[in-house]
């Protein structure tokens, strides 16, 4: 043997059952939600074209790819995030679909990041999606769900926020500021950064990335520290531009206010998130402390369909990660402590009652009910442990007694309580 130890990759976990249960309880929840809100689940091949990620991701997801060519001289990549897999699915799909189309995934994701607390080299991430509906209400309808997919797992309002912004409404602002069109890309990219950044390095790229003079940098600084709608109007709403994208922004906001929600959403016009596909309302979840990094981010992207060769659908949705949110709840110690449970073990006192107590176990299987029993010979205190290393509520002893006159011993675990029943009654 070679004494090479084979260790697991960096940025990747393992998952035994302790572990497993706890990535079962967050995808539990996530389930839940997104069938409360009446959304089908999907899913996708974890390894796809390399086309499909390379210009309608992004720099940033592209440079985190784990791509290869394979044997039939493709170059490949494992997903790095699911939205082009969904655009793909539904882009010759989606024409003959009733609207809107609403679909969940759960999918395990592949970037090559340096792997730091919240951040590993794969995750598990929820993705909720509503295609084909533009109106307002389908971005109220996945913010709601993002939230509640957090609320199910115990947070509250103290415990996280929404912070929401509208790629639109931006343009809108930063084109009444003076920003020039040919500057506005750039301008987003210093602004997705910006709070990555000190101060003087923001200023700095503003003025040589994105051609910002200092009047519009003073008015980007006062735009982006604005956290009220009504501030904004105030100072920006002469705009008809920006009038119209607030007029939108507020139904937004309206309607997450209508539904009980509304402490939960915070304007921050900071958020413009990094991906490339974007083109309306953003936001992303982040935990009040602000000690980690966003649980969740999303918004709409209407052009992403046509991007990969589909009918123009307008959509909009969000990824929730389980690493940042296993993070924050174990924090907030709203991870249930992890518990084996097993219905029935069944104890054979000798070797003799063992035949018996494989038919009485596999009588109990054949109705449904968890059931385990020692795999060797042992003496009936090792019987008993084992039961209670598994979880046992009941525990069903035969003895050559029992053996004898068709019965079974049945002890309550729990109260440690024990009588005699007819083994024709587990029947
Ligand atoms: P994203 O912002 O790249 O969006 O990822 C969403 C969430 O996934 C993040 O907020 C974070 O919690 C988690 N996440 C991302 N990368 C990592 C990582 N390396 N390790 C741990 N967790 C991570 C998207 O992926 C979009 N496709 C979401 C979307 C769906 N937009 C519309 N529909």
């Amino acid at each position: 043997m070679s004494d090479k130890e084979l260790t697991k990759l960096p940025g990747f976990r393992d998952f035994p059952p302790e572990d497993f249960a706890r990535r079962s309880y967050i995808q539990g929840a996530w389930r839940r939600v997104a069938q409360r809100y009446g959304f089908q689940e999907y899913d996708g091949p974890p390894l796809e074209s390399l086309d499909l990620y390379v210009e309608k991701s992004g720099d940033e997801i592209v440079g985190q790819l784990y791509n290869f060519v394979d044997k039939g001289d493709r170059d490949v990549a494992l997903r790095p995030e699911m939205t082009p897999s969904l655009a793909r699915i539904l882009a010759k799909r989606s024409r003959g679909m009733s609207k809107p189309i609403k679909w969940f995934s759960m999918p395990q994701l592949f970037r090559y990041e340096r792997a730091q607390r919240g951040r590993l080299r794969e995750h598990f991430q929820w993705n909720v999606d509503i295609i084909g509906e533009s109106s307002v209400a389908a971005d109220a309808e996945v913010l709601a769900i993002a939230i509640d997919g957090l609320r199910e797992l115990g947070l509250t309002d103290k415990d996280f926020a929404a912070r929401v912004s509208d790629r639109r409404l931006l343009t809108a602002l930063l084109l009444g500021i003076g920003v020039r069109e040919e500057n506005l890309g750039a301008t987003f990219g210093v602004i997705d950064k910006i709070e990555r950044l000190p101060a003087e390095k923001a200023e700095q790229l503003l003025v040589e990335e994105a051609g910002l003079e200092n009047t519009e940098i003073e008015a980007l600084k006062s735009l982006l520290s604005s956290t009220r709608i009504d501030d904004v109007t105030r100072e920006f709403g002469d705009d008809s531009r920006v009038a119209e994208e607030l007029h939108r922004f507020r139904q937004y906001t309206d309607m997450l206010e209508s539904m009980g929600l509304g402490d939960f959403v915070e304007l921050d016009l900071r958020i413009v998130r990094g991906l490339a596909y974007y083109t309306g309302i953003v936001f992303e979840l982040f935990d009040r402390k602000r000690d980690l990094r966003a649980i969740c981010g999303g918004g709409r992207y209407d052009r992403l369909l046509e991007l990969v060769g589909g009918d123009p659908q307008p959509a909009v949705g969000f990824g929730m990660g389980d690493v940042v949110l296993g993070e924050l709840l174990k924090e907030m110690n709203l991870v249930p402590e992890y518990e084996r449970s097993l219905d029935y073990f069944l104890v054979a006192v000798s070797g003799e009652e063992y035949p018996a107590a494989l038919r009485l176990a596999h009588q109990l299987r054949d109705q449904g009910h968890s059931v385990a029993y020692g795999l060797r010979q042992q003496g009936v205190t090792k019987q008993m442990k084992a039961a209670a290393r598994e979880g046992a509520n009941t525990v069903l002893i035969i003895g050559p007694d029992e053996l004898a006159n068709g019965t079974v011993l049945v002890r309550d675990m729990t109260s440690g309580e024990q009588r005699e029943v007819q083994r024709q009654e587990f029947e």
